[in-house]
């Protein structure tokens, strides 16, 4: 039984905590916040949920770094969401320095694995990884389960199906450069060209790289309830040693030609982390997309590295 901390009692790490201890396979799910007894709030309302939902996962809320001493994982989620008209990018100044701060205080109690959910997602990683100086195996972050299921989402209304029999794959930064990839995409074993015309296929492919923002526009702040169970799902794959194959920000070190970059890509999640990193076959469109998300991330990580907080 393992403990995890989620960093940022908010909307999503609210519901990262909640979702976890719902599948009840933690000893303990930490909340932090620095919004006086938020967390502790938030902690205390899905401990009362639990004699209902019948789980055992002890959820605690805290202010202080030392009750989050021996994590397994933390989950960080801390920083401020976009509001509309914004982009992810536009929040790299407030929330570059709480991230690097977050991933210092953790290092100070424990030798986790990290998985980053505060945009901008791919820059915030790096920001993290750079300032624990951990594997890169130990630190990634989720933005390609929620992205992937988007187009799920959308797929599974277009055509009438359930969500669950769409496999998908989608790689690149967690922005308007994200690149899916509708050659590798299947319902129950079907290639999807084979069920959906290709301009319907391509209005869905803009509609999921526009999904966040879809979602902003819509509620006046970014989504929580799918991000929030995609970063708890990345949790249970490691701690029960699941090797799972999901979209992952990671670093790419050669990979896809690409060189010290933070990226999302299939990988293997089990115990440690990241187990490996596949590389698909791209035809030259898909490389080429992925190199044009490879530059704009990279754009924005000089940016994080002109702030000069690690
Ligand atoms: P929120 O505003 O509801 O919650 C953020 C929480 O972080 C607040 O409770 C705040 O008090 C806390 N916080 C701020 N500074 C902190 C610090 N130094 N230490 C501890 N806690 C701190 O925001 P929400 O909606 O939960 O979003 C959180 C982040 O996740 C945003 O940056 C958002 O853009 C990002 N996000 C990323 C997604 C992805 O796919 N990677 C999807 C959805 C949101
Ligand atoms: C999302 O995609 C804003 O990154 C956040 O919902």
């Amino acid at each position: 039984m393992s403990k995890v901390t989620v960093v940022g009692a908010g909307n999503v790490g609210a519901t990262v905590a909640n979702v976890l201890a719902h599948k009840d396979f933690l000893r303990e799910v930490v909340l932090l916040d620095i919004r006086g007894d938020f967390a502790k709030g938030k902690a205390l309302d899905s401990w009362q949920q639990a004699s209902i939902d019948h789980y055992s996962t002890r959820l605690t809320g805290t202010e202080d770094y030392k009750d989050t001493a021996n994590s397994d994982i933390v989950v960080i989620t801390a920083g401020i969401p976009r509001k509309p008209g914004m982009s992810r990018d536009d929040l790299i100044s407030t929330n570059a320095k709480i991230v690097s701060s977050v991933a210092s205080s953790i290092m100070e109690h424990s030798d986790p694995i990290f998985i980053v959910i505060s945009n901008p997602l791919d820059v915030m990683t790096y920001a993290a990884h750079t300032t624990t100086g951990l594997p890169s195996n130990k630190v990634f972050g989720m933005a390609g389960i929620l992205d992937t299921a988007r187009y799920r989402a959308f797929l599974a209304t277009e055509l009438g199906v359930s969500p669950k029999d769409i496999q998908a794959v989608l790689m690149g930064g967690h922005g308007d450069t994200m690149v899916p990839l509708p050659r590798y995409t299947t319902v129950a074993g079907i290639p999807v060209t084979e069920l959906i015309g290709e301009a319907e296929l391509n209005a869905i492919v803009e509609r999921t790289k526009k999904g966040g923002g879809e979602l902003v526009k819509l509620m006046g702040t970014s989504a929580w309830y799918a991000p929030g169970a995609a970063g708890a799902q990345m949790v249970e794959a490691i701690i029960k040693d699941e090797d799972r194959i999901f979209p992952c920000c990671v670093k790419l070190e050669g990979h896809y030609g690409l060189n010290d970059v933070y990226l999302g890509v299939p990988v293997k999640l089990g115990t440690g982390g990241i187990k490996k990193i596949y590389e698909l076959e791209l035809n030259k469109e898909e490389l080429g997309l992925l190199n044009t998300s490879s530059d704009h991330v990279k754009a924005v990580m000089k940016t994080y590295d002109d702030m000069k907080l690690s």
